[in-house]
């Protein structure tokens, strides 16, 4: 998909289709980013253009075998059998076999043919879901969080692949934890905790003895719940001697965690979270892997319509980077910069 040699062609936003390709990255008259070059078009996008009044965008030239299976539809079924077979794997797991390593990749190279689409993906992992199915649900979820953000730090195709074994594999050593305690609603003991933070050990050494799995991955595995100021477990690693992988895995772990604890809240704006996001993990995760993470995802809500807590509605016409949780929204035809409108807040997404 999205090849180098690929020809494009200038077309009107009105005879565009989903799933067509986007050959040149499409600004609004802010200067910010409406849609990446490389992302499949979908209804929203395709909605959100017209919206804007963008008339002609450039599409990628596709040749016929290139036919990408692109709709919303396709994306979750596939999220949901590959749910279903990773379930398989961390059973196989649990009693007492060995990891069937074929299942693993088939899961992993489906999640790499859906590198180009971004807002099925993140609208996918923001839906609520059900509380058994947490543990693989979340492993899906981290590994498409892990595939983004090895796309936005701009890594290599093999590099990129190895983040979605790494997201896909975390927390297998769940697997080795008593369900009772996994599973358990309500406060932990501290034993109970304490048997928790040893799933990173049991992950590590489930996979260190396979070796089609790489040394990075399995330190990625390891030390995916170190923190950089040295608070996290199992060894207290701080900084620069936690590995790469184990640093993107964190922001995509907390991401998601962040998402789906939201029982007993309403609906929650992605904005909340972004929020969260800035404030809670500061000092925590790495600043260049959050800065990336924040900063993409929340471009694709430019252009969105929005409520405020003030009962307006408006569009984000405009994120800073430095306050991705308060951007520049326009209402009729006042501008509000929620970085400076103390009290004012996207209440949720129209
Ligand atoms: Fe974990």
């Amino acid at each position: 998909m999205g090849e180098k040699h690929m020809r494009k062609i200038t077309m009107n936003v009105e005879d565009c289709e989903p799933g067509m390709q986007i050959a040149e990255t499409v600004f609004n008259e802010y200067g910010a980013i409406i849609v990446s070059e490389g992302t499949l078009l979908d209804n929203h996008i395709l909605r959100k253009l017209d919206n804007l009044g963008i008339l002609k965008i450039k599409i990628s030239d596709q040749s016929e075998n290139e036919i990408i299976s692109n709709s919303a539809e396709a994306f979750k079924a596939q999220y949901n059998e590959n749910i279903e077979v990773f379930k398989d794997v961390l059973h196989d797991i649990s009693t007492g076999k060995n990891i069937d390593l074929k299942k693993v990749n088939n899961v992993s190279d489906s999640v790499f043919v859906w590198i180009n689409e971004n807002r099925d993906i993140v609208s996918c992992i923001g839906q609520i879901r059900d509380v058994d199915e947490y543990t693989y649900t979340h492993s899906m979820n981290v590994s498409l969080l892990c595939m983004l953000l090895g796309k936005w730090m701009k890594m290599d195709a093999a590099k990129i692949k190895m983040m979605v074994q790494a997201g896909l594999l975390h927390d297998i050593g769940k697997s080795r934890i008593p369900p009772e305690i996994l599973n358990k609603p309500g406060t932990l003991s501290n034993e109970e905790f304490e048997e928790i933070k040893k799933h990173p050990v049991y992950g590590y050494r489930i996979l260190e003895k396979m070796p089609e799995i790489s040394k990075e991955i399995c330190m990625g595995v390891l030390m995916h719940h170190e923190r950089e100021d040295g608070s996290g477990y199992p060894t207290g690693a701080r900084g620069e001697q936690i590995n790469e992988i184990a640093k993107i895995i964190a922001v995509a772990d907390i991401y998601d965690a962040m998402t789906s604890n939201r029982v007993y809240r309403e609906r929650e704006s992605p904005f909340e979270v972004f929020e969260k996001m800035e404030n809670k993990t500061f000092g925590l995760l790495d600043p260049k892997v959050i800065n990336a993470f924040l900063n993409n995802i929340a471009s694709y809500y430019i252009g969105d319509i929005v409520k405020l807590n003030t009962g307006e509605i408006g569009e984000i016409v405009y994120i800073n980077p430095r306050h991705v949780s308060q951007p520049l929204v326009k209402v009729g035809n006042k501008y509000l910069d929620l970085t400076l409108e103390r009290g004012v807040r996207i209440n949720e997404l129209i």
